[in-house]
């Protein structure tokens, strides 16, 4: 049994508490490779920002969580060799679809973990998510759960009207699961293509596709359920057009990506939602980057000749986030 303590982690509660207070979000950013730690931890510091290093189910499988745990270990240190004296960095479990893989998680040293039980009836997701909550707790580890499905493309209708989490539960679901934190749905979906072209018009002037708007309606009705409660926003990658041109100038094919727009993202930001979930936006800047380099260097095959500008975009790219779309810059407790 690891405690995140004696790793120099911390878990979410005070960090959140922070967030709802100050109207800005904390940045969630998903990391599977050394680059995206690193590029993770430089903009955290640069920006003095309190940042969640989340690890999925498919970078488990990529990169074995133990390993993740170490670099996660490795961020504080690296963090205060860049001079942050005093980081706030949280390892979480993103989507734990079991009580069993949530445990093991605390176990190893997360500090954090989420519970996603939104396809599990409403009982069991209840049920396990209590279950998680009450070994979560002993060791002081934060639990964020899910209410509501997400959208995906796949939908006929834009995230229908039945898969937005439902004001009328939230009360209910948080009071009698005792989650630290709740992820919701109003539009948001998970990868690069979070509309099909059917569900959103085009801009005449660019040509660009206009996606429909989050529904910010429910997230007040939430908001009013939960006074000051942390609210998660998954699937929040803006998907940069810049990005998506460079890969398919460079022999990628990304036809009509398409994610949340940054000011729909800012005013998220300004209300309960106080985390804001990115990873397709990481996995772009990493791609249109390492395209880029190999077309324009093709007598280059020394990994670190890419990886390097790949993790310059990254870093770049988070610390925009941090600074014009969550806010989070300048918002550790001490420096
Ligand atoms: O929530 C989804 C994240 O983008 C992680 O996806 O399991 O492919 O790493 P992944
Ligand atoms: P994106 O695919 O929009 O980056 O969402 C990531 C996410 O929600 C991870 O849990
Ligand atoms: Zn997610």
């Amino acid at each position: 049994m690891v405690n995140y303590k004696d790793l120099g982690l911390v878990n979410t509660r005070d960090m959140f508490a922070r967030a709802v207070k100050g109207g800005y979000a904390i940045p969630a950013f998903n990391f599977n490779t050394m680059e995206q730690m690193q590029a993770i931890v430089m903009a955290a510091v640069e920006t003095k920002s309190p940042v969640i290093m989340q690890v999925s189910k498919g970078a488990r499988n990529y990169a074995n969580a133990t390993i993740l745990r170490f670099m996660a270990e490795g961020a504080v240190a690296y963090a205060k060799e860049l001079g942050c004296a005093h980081p706030e960095i949280v390892l979480h479990l993103d989507h734990g679809d079991s009580f069993e893989i949530c445990k093991d998680c605390i176990d190893m040293g997360f500090s954090s973990v989420m519970f996603d039980g939104s396809a599990l009836p409403y009982e069991e997701n209840i049920a396990v998510t209590k279950k998680v909550v009450e070994y979560a707790h002993k060791y002081d580890v934060t639990v964020e759960a899910e209410l509501g499905v997400l959208a995906g493309v796949e939908d006929d209708v834009v995230a229908a009207e039945s898969h937005y989490t439902k004001p009328e539960e939230v009360i209910d679901f948080t009071s009698r699961s005792g989650c630290d934190s709740l992820a919701i749905s109003v539009g948001t979906s998970h990868g690069a293509y979070k509309f099909t072209p059917e569900q959103c018009t085009r801009d005449p002037k660019t040509g660009l596709l206009v996606p429909p708007p989050l529904a910010f309606d429910v997230l007040e009705e939430l908001e009013k359920k939960l006074p000051g409660f942390p609210i998660v926003l998954h699937g929040s990658s803006s998907v940069p057009q810049e990005e998506v041109a460079t890969i398919n100038q460079y022999g990628g094919k990304l036809p009509d990506a398409i994610g949340i727009p940054e000011e729909q993202l800012r005013k998220a930001a300004k209300s309960a939602v106080c985390k804001i979930n990115i990873d397709s936006d990481s996995r772009l800047a990493m791609t249109a980057a390492i395209r880029k380099h190999l077309a324009e260097n093709p007598s280059h095959f020394d990994p670190r000749q890419y990886l390097k500008p790949a993790r310059e975009n990254m870093k770049k790219m988070y610390i925009h986030k941090i600074v014009n779309v969550l806010g989070s810059d300048g918002k550790l407790a001490q420096c």
